[in-house]
């Protein structure tokens, strides 16, 4: 298993960390919500979608993101939807609207 400064490569994903408000808001406010959600933006991301795809998904249909986080998956989900078919929920409002802002400033 590869190892990560002496832990397992799959601990930064574990979901216990998410409940650290203080140190997620920390990252988010320093512009690392790619980061806070796991970083491999690109690559996760379009793993998502490969997915879903692969699995049916298609534009006309309707998709509940649970854990959104910053929209990782979610920006390519949203293009890739009919407009008004992505819906995305978090625990953390910050995520979704660091996500939200900063992707809407690269699109513009
Ligand atoms: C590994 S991140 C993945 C985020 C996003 N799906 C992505 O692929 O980038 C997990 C996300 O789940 C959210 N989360 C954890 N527990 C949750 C809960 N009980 N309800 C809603 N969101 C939650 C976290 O805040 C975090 O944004």
């Amino acid at each position: 298993m590869q190892e990560r400064r002496g832990q397992s490569w799959w601990e930064p994903m574990t979901i216990s960390r998410y409940y650290d408000k203080t140190a997620l808001e920390a990252q988010v406010q320093a512009g690392r919500h790619r980061e806070a959600v796991g970083g491999l933006w690109d690559e996760i991301g379009q793993l998502q979608i490969d997915f879903l795809v692969s699995q049916g998904l298609m534009p006309h249909h309707r998709l509940l993101d649970i854990g959104c986080g910053s929209l990782r998956g979610g920006v390519k989900l949203i293009r890739y939807l009919d407009a008004g078919h992505y819906a995305g929920v978090d625990l953390h409002e910050s995520l979704i609207n660091a996500g939200y802002e900063i992707n809407s400033r690269r699109r513009g």
